[in-house]
């Protein structure tokens, strides 16, 4: 079994070798610009001071611990987004949900920089814990080889393949409840009655849809709905199922330059 340490040194020479490519791709910017972003599908000429922020810092090596201590996500503008919408939030009515954890890079950062317990909202946490099933993905994302992706991810320890892991990550905190199956199947485990923060991030559209049909009537309003994937290229059919639900909803989702999407539940 994988474990979140030391997960970039398990990897093959081959994965190695191409990760240092893109690393590359990414420092030849840095080079001739040394303010500029370039990380993570984004290169960008704005201030990213938000990097420099102590709490910000902070918060980002929570998420870095929750992956065995080495940074190989390198995604601070996504991850300053998300921490965003946590905080605004944390001052609404309602729980938090991720659908699609992983080891929890992102969700024990937030609940490090919200001192999760104090907040009185339980956070819920939804993974298989073992990459997609395979009953839950288009047939177009299956001939794009989502599923020898979400294998070798698991393989190569970038997705967690133990519960038990992740588990151990979010020891610290009390008001938190770590769903292990397959979404749709576990979302009525959610006991909460209203959300005010949904994070979705499983790399396929079908649980992807489902979760946000489910959850929406839930939401409270001005809650956020972050989209991992969403505006990536390449998530065609993440994209297309997010619209359609979306068109049914009657909301926009906005297209961010880091590759997610965010929804906000209407306050009437
Ligand atoms: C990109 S990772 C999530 C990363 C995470 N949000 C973070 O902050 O690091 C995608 C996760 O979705 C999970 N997943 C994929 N399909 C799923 C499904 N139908 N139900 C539950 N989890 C699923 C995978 O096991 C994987 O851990």
């Amino acid at each position: 079994m994988v474990t979140a340490v030391g997960i970039s040194k398990q990897w093959p020479v081959k994965f190695r070798l191409m990760w240092a490519a893109l690393r590359t791709g990414y420092a030849i910017p840095r080079t001739f610009l040394p303010d500029v972003y370039s990380d993570d599908a984004l290169i960008c000429f704005n201030n990213d001071a938000f990097r420099d922020d102590p709490a910000f810092r902070r918060a980002y090596a929570r998420g870095v611990q929750s992956i065995g201590g080495e940074d190989f996500y390198h995604w601070e503008w996504r991850f300053h987004i998300g921490l965003w919408a946590a905080i605004s939030a944390s001052k609404l009515d309602g729980d938090f949900v991720e659908c699609g954890v992983s080891h929890g890079f992102l969700s024990s950062a937030i609940m490090q920089h919200l001192d999760w317990d104090r907040l009185g909202k339980c956070f819920y946490l939804l993974d298989t814990f073992g990459g997609m099933d395979p009953r839950f993905v288009t047939d177009a994302e299956e001939d794009e080889g989502a599923l020898a992706k979400s294998q070798a991810a698991l393989d190569f320890g970038i997705y967690a393949n133990s519960v038990e892991s992740v588990r151990k990550n979010f020891a610290e905190w009390k008001n938190v409840r770590i769903v292990a199956g397959t979404v749709p199947e576990t979302l009525d485990q959610v006991e909460s009655k209203s959300v005010a923060y949904l994070h979705i991030d499983m790399n396929c559209s079908p649980p992807e849809v489902a979760a946000l049909r489910f959850f929406w009537p839930r939401l409270t309003p001005g809650a956020f709905v972050l989209l991992d994937d969403y505006g990536q290229r390449g998530r065609d059919q993440q994209r297309l199922g997010m619209d359609a639900v979306a068109r049914e909803l009657g909301v926009p989702i906005c297209t961010l330059p880091t590759g997610q999407g965010l929804l906000m539940k209407p306050a009437v």
